[in-house]
């Protein structure tokens, strides 16, 4: 009976991660279907009257509404938490939503935390914008420099919040160390791992407290649906991220949570061969252009704490042109393949001008001290083969004369 429902967590644990993306968190319906069952249901009925109060008050276990619980979505869960080594995962709408519910849900007014510069553009209106709004003051630091988070913290110090790699410019974070610095100083220390996800960079074995992540890009990986997952102790989820979400709402639908998990079945089959697609046309790129940020290439300053972090360099990277935004639009309307698109993680090659989309939101001044000139493209290398990737972006730099 275990064997068919496939819940008996004392094995499943011990699961290495590959058996974790494919069988993680499967729990089987009535029905012992191998592929995980899509709860289409906003509700659940109650044998009786005193069995719903027994629900609501935490006395009987089950599910009372999907807002609160799915068992799809609790499949997602659990198979994200195995793989990222968490004790537990709670799955949302989007990745931004992922991002404001670690946020708000642990901070309040006279609170500070400290921010990484280079950030996906509406994780910075999150720290510059929202933030601010309710009282909670931020310091934005080059978080290439951990030296700068400690000169940062203050007595009311709550959160670190950084990407690594970041979005767009590629800086890279040493996570032993920055994640030391907020445990020595009682610090949550919240990693957005949406880039590498935990098929190439666990952060909570470099000390990280929380993880959180857009589950649209790489955990789909086939630019279908939008998600976002936060990862962390049973106690952070439970006790402080849950009453949070349970009651403003950014749940992910049931249908989203299937597609991801098939997603994950793939995961580590794509995210590697996507890695070594990407050092390919990087070594191309690296010899047509001024400057390219690749984490993978040695001539990126910090590659090798990207190595030494990462189990793959991944299948972003960003590199700058000449001739700014027209010369970087110029390519881009040169693409006969890849697709000009401001996703990444999908099996497809996609191609953006992040100062016109991705950071269009945000301010020239802050755009320029991230590195997000009108110079800069960033890259997300597909499935496709990237010899026909690279012959594509050979015949869009020569249009505009790289
Ligand atoms: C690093 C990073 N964090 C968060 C997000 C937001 O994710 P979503 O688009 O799923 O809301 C993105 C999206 O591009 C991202 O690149």
């Amino acid at each position: 009976m275990k064997r068919r429902t496939g819940q008996d967590t004392s094995i499943t644990r011990s699961w290495r991660p590959a058996t974790q993306a494919v069988r993680g968190g499967t729990a089987r319906s009535e029905f012992g279907e191998t592929s995980e069952a899509l709860f289409l249901t906003s509700g659940y009925a109650y044998d009786c009257a005193a069995d719903a109060a027994a629900r609501f008050a935490g006395e009987q276990v089950g599910m009372t509404y999907s807002r609160l619980q799915n068992p799809t979505v609790e499949m997602l869960e659990r198979r994200i938490a195995l793989l990222e080594g968490a004790e537990a995962c709670r799955s949302m709408a989007t990745g931004m939503a992922a991002m404001t519910a670690v946020l708000l849900c642990q901070l309040q007014t006279g609170d500070h935390v400290v921010a990484g510069r280079a950030a996906f553009g509406s994780c910075r209106w999150l720290t510059d914008t929202l933030l601010p709004k309710f009282g909670i003051a931020t310091t934005i630091v080059d978080a290439r420099d951990p030296q700068q988070f400690a000169d940062a913290v203050q007595p009311n110090t709550k959160v670190f919040f950084f990407e690594t790699p970041a979005n767009p410019t590629m800086d890279i974070v040493d996570l032993k160390a920055v994640c030391d610095i907020a445990r020595a100083n009682g610090i949550v220390s919240v990693v957005d791992n949406a880039f590498a996800t935990p098929a190439l960079q666990r952060p909570m074995e470099f000390g990280a407290d929380v993880t959180a992540y857009s589950a649209t890009k790489m955990m789909d990986g086939q630019g279908r649906v939008l998600a976002g997952a936060v990862c962390g102790t049973e106690k952070f989820i439970n006790d402080t991220l849950l009453p949070f979400t349970r009651n403003t709402g950014p749940t992910l639908s049931a249908f989203n949570a299937w597609v991801v998990l098939k997603g994950l079945e793939t995961l580590d089959l794509r995210i590697r061969r996507q890695s070594e697609n990407a050092m390919k046309v990087g070594a191309f790129i690296e010899g047509r252009v001024p400057r390219t940020l690749h984490p993978g290439l040695p001539s990126h300053p910090q590659h090798n704490l990207a190595m030494a972090q990462m189990d793959a360099c991944g299948p972003i990277f960003a590199f700058e042109v000449e001739g700014g935004r027209k010369q970087a639009h110029g390519l881009l309307d040169a693409l006969q393949l890849v697709d000009i698109s401001n996703n990444i993680g999908d099996s497809r090659s996609l191609m953006t001008h992040p100062a016109s989309t991705t950071h269009y939101g945000v301010a020239e001044e802050k755009r320029l001290e991230m590195g997000v000139t009108e110079n800069l493209l960033r890259l997300n290398v597909g499935l496709e083969d990237p010899e026909d990737v690279i012959a594509d972006l050979d015949q869009a730099l020569s249009a505009v004369g790289l």
